[in-house]
């Protein structure tokens, strides 16, 4: 399942792992919900395992206890995120394991969401049953930034991908731009707009590339079973053309525009102009989207990042040169190296002939 083995942690880590690599297969199907996973263990062996695989459908402890059935009695349970003990649209799941009679309850990540925050874990304390939290948690919170982020500041994660040459160029001149980097660096991006609740670019953007920004191609993954991600056009004139390819799912489509009637009448979304931030804050808290993917061109991305809202930036780098007059990727007018946006390099892995670099923005810079 992993490469995590019983020789290299404790009991307890290689059980949390196996949960949290179980939560990981709701990637791509659980937004707006988080990402949970769950294992039930009773003397040393697997008795049942679960995940949440759909908002709406049963929690991953539902389907951890449905499989071990009365064998849950006296068992301990490994959840990734606390047990949640509200009535959504499914009964808590502290209660349901409570009512199990587990013994133990092992939870990787607290949960801010006002409505669980804490009381999952009083609802098993309750009951008698021993609680330890905090195992594994820098791992099992990398499952859900968005939604942390978003239960906690009421914006969502944003990151921000941009594909460039090894002479820093998103596009020429002319404005094309198809294709700096590969074939495998550009499957690459599909996974991240997959776990993305939304897809912002800028209407320049959108008119030089005509492009989707749809979730098209996942190895391994039914393409049915993905949520698609909205995709966003920020268009403050109101230049969008109704035959832009974008329009093509209108009803996923959100368009930040003064009003257009014709684009009413397709069903698509629209957002009244307003301040980058403020467009973060109304996705998150009106429309529940707690992952966002900036794909835009210079001037957009520029914007994102010298007004400090991106939390991590993909930067994908092509084994070529572009030339001056091409388009530089980042527009600010720099003149003293104090002024500089520097980044916390977290990963560097290769993609076919192209890098991705992970980068963490250090927010004192900026
Ligand atoms: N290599 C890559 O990773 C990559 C990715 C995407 C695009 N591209 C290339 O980038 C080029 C387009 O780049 P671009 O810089 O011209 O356009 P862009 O960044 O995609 O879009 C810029 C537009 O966004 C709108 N916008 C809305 N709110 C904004 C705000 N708060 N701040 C800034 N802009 C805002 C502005 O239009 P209004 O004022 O009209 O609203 C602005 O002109 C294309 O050639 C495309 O192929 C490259």
């Amino acid at each position: 399942m992993s490469e995590f083995t019983q020789n290299h942690l404790s009991q307890d880590q290689y059980w949390m792992q196996q949960a949290i690599e179980l939560a990981r297969l709701g990637q791509y199907s659980t937004k707006p919900n988080p990402n949970v996973g769950c294992v039930i263990v009773k003397d040393g062996q697997l008795i049942g395992e679960g995940y949440h695989p759909k908002a709406g459908q049963p929690h991953a402890e539902v389907f951890a206890l449905r499989q071990a059935g009365e064998h849950a009695k006296g068992a301990t349970a490994y959840v990734t995120l606390e047990p949640c003990a509200h009535y959504g649209r499914t009964p808590p799941c502290a209660e349901a394991l409570v009512k199990a009679q587990v013994q133990k309850v092992v939870v990787a990540c607290s949960d801010p969401n006002p409505l669980v925050a804490g009381k999952g874990v009083q609802i098993l304390q309750a009951a008698g049953i021993e609680v330890e939290t905090g195992l594994c948690v820098e791992t099992a919170k990398t499952l859900n930034l968005g939604f942390l982020k978003a239960m906690s500041t009421g914006s969502p994660y944003v990151r921000l991908k941009i594909a460039s040459s090894l002479d820093g160029r998103t596009a020429m001149a002319s404005g094309e731009s198809k294709w700096i980097t590969g074939a495998i660096a550009r499957q690459d991006v599909q996974h991240w707009r997959a776990i993305s609740g939304a897809v912002i670019t800028g209407i320049q953007t959108v008119l030089a590339d005509d492009c989707e920004l749809n979730v098209r191609e996942l190895e391994g993954v039914d393409l049915t079973s993905v949520v698609q991600p909205k995709r966003v056009v920020l268009d403050r004139q109101g230049q969008l053309p109704l035959s832009a390819k974008i329009l093509k799912n209108p009803e996923t489509v959100m368009v930040m525009t003064p009003f257009r009637q014709e684009l009413a009448d397709l069903g698509v979304i629209q957002l009244a102009p307003q301040p980058l931030s403020q467009l973060l804050q109304t996705l998150t808290q009106q429309y529940q989207i707690y992952d966002v993917l900036v794909e835009a061109g210079a001037t957009l991305s520029t914007a994102f990042l010298q007004q400090g809202l991106v939390d991590e930036m993909i930067s994908y780098v092509a084994p070529t040169l572009l030339g001056q007059s091409a388009r530089a990727m980042f527009n600010a007018e720099f003149s003293t190296m104090a002024e500089q946006l520097r980044f916390d390099l977290v990963d560097v892995t290769q993609l076919g002939q192209d890098i991705r670099l992970r980068l963490l923005p250090i927010q004192e810079m900026i």
